[in-house]
């Protein structure tokens, strides 16, 4: 069984002040978390004060990108080294966002999964289709295509410590979350994808997440479903009630599951 995963991409939201704030928060709150891995990702001037705000509690950090190079003229960016030096773990790579608005290519985006998986950051990579390519029906071959990118050249022994965000950006801050069903059956064929590299089994243990308009009131739709592990909240994550009450879902829906 996997462990599900819920991580909050706090985007370019929150100060030093109001994430050390929301984190405090949710370390109060964070024994119900058992049984769910929980992982915040700030904006990058926040990582360091929200990764000591949690430390002793079992909730992670990560960055939200990172450049592929070990250091220098990259004027903006920052290097895995940096991001391991300030407490992460993690590190979002590939969010649409930065796909649409800032260059990210298939290219760096795998760049940059080698190099944070040598480093010893464990991706979460972001995969998802655009409206226009759901509705000429290519979200599968969208999907697919992204995924083999993702993770060219990662051998399976660090492809196992990947996890995989299915968001469909038409999905994303619109309040027009997937349907379980449609989030399922991508992320059945994102597992499928993954067998056909590793093998079934090492495909198994991989988590793959659902992510976009992701709230309390529609996480047990998607963590019931047989290959969604957990969710890459946007919006909800930035109030300790709305993120608490979606791992909470969350913890629920796996119980059923079991059951
Ligand atoms: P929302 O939850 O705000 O739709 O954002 C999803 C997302 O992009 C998380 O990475």
């Amino acid at each position: 069984m996997r462990t599900p995963i819920v991580a909050g991409n706090w985007k370019m939201h929150k100060t030093v002040g109001e994430g050390v704030a929301l984190a405090s928060e949710l370390v109060k709150a964070s024994a119900e978390f058992d049984g769910c891995k929980v992982v915040l990702c700030p904006p990058f001037t926040a990582v360091a004060a929200v990764a000591n705000a949690v430390k002793g509690s079992p909730i992670e950090v990560g960055g939200q990108d990172v450049h592929w190079e070990a250091k220098g003229a990259y004027t903006g960016e920052v290097s895995c080294e940096m991001l391991l030096d300030v407490g992460c773990s993690w590190v979002i790579i590939g969010h649409s966002e930065r796909r649409a608005m800032f260059g990210e290519t298939d290219d760096t985006v795998n760049f940059k999964v080698k190099a944070a998986l040598a480093s010893g950051l464990r991706p979460i990579v972001c995969v998802g289709e655009s409206l226009q390519q759901r509705e000429q029906g290519l979200t599968f071959d969208v999907v697919v295509s992204q995924v083999k990118a993702a993770f060219g050249g990662v051998p399976e022994d660090q492809a196992v410590q990947m996890v995989v965000a299915y968001e469909p950006i038409w999905a994303i801050g619109t309040g027009r979350a997937s349907s379980g069903a449609d989030a399922q059956e991508v992320c059945a064929r994102i597992r499928s994808t993954l067998a056909s590299l590793y093998g079934a089994i090492t495909a198994e243990t991989i988590r793959i997440q659902y992510g976009g308009s992701v709230k309390p009131g529609n996480m047990a739709e998607f963590a019931g479903q047989p290959d969604i592990d957990g969710a890459l909240v946007g919006g909800a994550s930035l109030n300790a009630q709305d993120f608490c009450g979606i791992i909470k879902a969350t913890l629920d829906a796996v119980k059923q599951r079991q059951q």
